[in-house]
């Protein structure tokens, strides 16, 4: 059994050796968190631990017993959504989506760290995420909308 916190609330699982991407995705039911690679290579797994970007495809779930765990479900909801989410609506920062998850957590914990990053900041904390859709220049304007509302 592993307990940790999970978007705000205590969960336990039972699970030994699995990937925490598959826990998520499995057991917790969320399938915000995707699998692309398997592999540390795309950032389309990428969920916060204690705060800061990891890889939840090749992390053990064990790794994260007593830690806090978030994910995209965690930043905001449709109803009141984090100014990221709203901001990359705002700027159509995607096509098909499969890259975003793991795109506005990690931009979550830059501007958690770093409330007016400049432009090669951005670039460096999302360098590690791969989008073949070819946003980027809309992603890079999204986070620098929401950075600014957030400072306002
Ligand atoms: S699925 Fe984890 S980095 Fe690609
Ligand atoms: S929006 Fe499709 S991979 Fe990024």
């Amino acid at each position: 059994m592993v307990a940790f916190t999970l978007n705000g609330a205590a969960v336990s699982v039972e699970a030994t050796g699995a990937p925490l991407l598959h826990v998520l995705r499995g057991a917790c039911g969320l399938s915000g968190p995707r699998f692309g690679c398997g592999a540390e290579q795309c950032g389309a797994c990428v969920v916060l631990v204690d705060g800061a970007p990891a890889y939840a495809c090749t992390l053990g779930i064990e790794a994260v017993a007593g830690r806090s765990v978030t994910t995209v479900e965690g930043l905001g909801t449709p109803e009141a959504p984090h100014p990221l989410q709203r901001a990359f609506l705002d700027e159509q920062a995607g096509q098909c989506g499969f890259c975003l998850s793991g795109i506005l957590v990690a931009a979550a914990a830059l501007l958690a760290r770093d409330p007016d990053p400049d432009e090669a900041a951005i670039r460096a904390a999302l360098d590690p995420h791969l989008c073949r859709c070819g946003s980027h220049n809309r992603i890079l304007r999204a986070v620098q909308r929401a950075a600014a509302e957030m400072r306002a």
